[in-house]
């Protein structure tokens, strides 16, 4: 007998703001052509002045919540994937402790990135696995649109904000690949690389919050390279192939990143979930707002064989196969 960490339920949230490729035209010298062509993007969200990290955290845990059907009283742990916490400290995840009214158990931070989300299930799989947790909210959550430069073409049309949550639980299983929930992690991270995509400020350097700086082609390169081989140490770990993958779940930063991967995973782009059209680049909150959208969509159903995949700064990379 094993333990698994089985998601229960998934939600995500939206500021209501939209904003069009063509609202970057007046701005900068770019034009929505550029931007789809090159990214695929064609809207994504900002929160509204004053709307933080925590409170569309909140609106996605509650709805992870109502999906599954559980209480707050049920939950031990939050864990908050974010690399634009509301303050630098406490923590986000205590924030949304908080906000969800939940005075029992703990929450902490995890900070990857744009792997964020990754690295965070993989750690709420092994307090699951361990024993030291039962029930783990994990949530990806980010205001990208804070640390943007506007006046940097390159980068300031391809990020947005938003939140994902998704709820785990301890459940036996068999030990075996036909188990439900999560069946292996690969992370990995090489700090070599940390000039092609950083913030350029910081608490004990510049004591300031700082600009999002990226190398956007060399880093293109390493995203295909790095995504398809962590997918595929994830797929040997859990003893799984590539025909057992029902659903690539990527992080979406770039539909040409996504369509390299799943064309080196040897997929076709009928197993992927993208939605990347819609949020461009939400950093840690990529992976569980296209895990949501893509159930409600109706593609990702229970039992479905998913791989989940992320590159961003650090660098850092990783992927999580799991049994929804
Ligand atoms: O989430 C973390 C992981 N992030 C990523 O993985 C992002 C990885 N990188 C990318 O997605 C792509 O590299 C970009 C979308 C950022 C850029 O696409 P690219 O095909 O690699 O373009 P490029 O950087 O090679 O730039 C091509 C040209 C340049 O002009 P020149 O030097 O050829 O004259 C840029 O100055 O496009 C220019 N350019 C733009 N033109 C219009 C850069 N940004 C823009 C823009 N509008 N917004």
């Amino acid at each position: 007998m094993t333990t698994r960490a089985v998601v229960r339920g998934v939600g995500h949230y939206l500021p209501e703001q939209v904003i069009p490729n063509s609202w970057f035209e007046s701005r900068v010298d770019t034009s929505d052509e550029w931007i789809v062509s090159r990214s695929g993007i064609e809207r994504r969200h900002f929160a509204a002045p004053g709307e933080t990290t925590s409170h569309m955290a909140i609106h996605a845990a509650k709805a992870a919540l109502s999906d599954a059907g559980m209480r707050v009283d049920q939950v031990d742990t939050i864990i908050v994937a974010t690399s634009t916490p509301d303050l630098t400290f406490p923590s986000t995840a205590t924030m949304v402790q908080e906000g969800l009214g939940m005075e029992q158990g703990y929450g902490f931070d995890v900070q990857a990135v744009c792997a964020g989300f990754v690295f965070a299930l993989a750690n709420a799989n092994a307090l699951i696995v361990s024993g030291q947790s039962k029930s783990v909210l994990v949530i990806g959550a980010e205001t990208f649109s804070r640390i943007l430069d506007m006046e940097d073409r390159a980068t300031c049309v391809l990020f947005g904000d938003g939140a994902g949550a998704l709820l785990l639980e301890a459940a036996p299983g068999d030990g075996s690949s036909a188990d439900r929930g999560i069946l292996s992690t690969d992370l990995n991270s090489d700090g070599r690389y940390r000039e092609m995509l950083y913030v350029d400020g910081g608490v004990s350097t510049t004591g300031t919050a700082g600009k999002l700086r990226m190398q956007g082609n060399p880093l293109f390169r390493q995203a295909v390279e790095k995504l398809a081989a962590t997918a595929d140490t994830a797929l040997a770990k859990a003893g799984l192939g590539h025909d057992d993958i029902d659903w690539i779940v990527p992080h979406q930063a770039n539909i040409r990143i996504i369509q390299g991967t799943a064309k080196k995973l040897g997929l076709s782009m009928d197993n992927v979930v993208v939605t990347v059209q819609d949020h461009g680049n939400t950093s840690a909150a990529s992976i569980p707002l296209a895990l949501s959208v893509g159930k409600s969509r109706g593609q990702i159903r229970e039992n479905d064989v998913l791989v989940v995949e992320a590159i961003g700064g650090g660098l850092a990379w990783g992927a999580v196969v799991l049994r929804w």
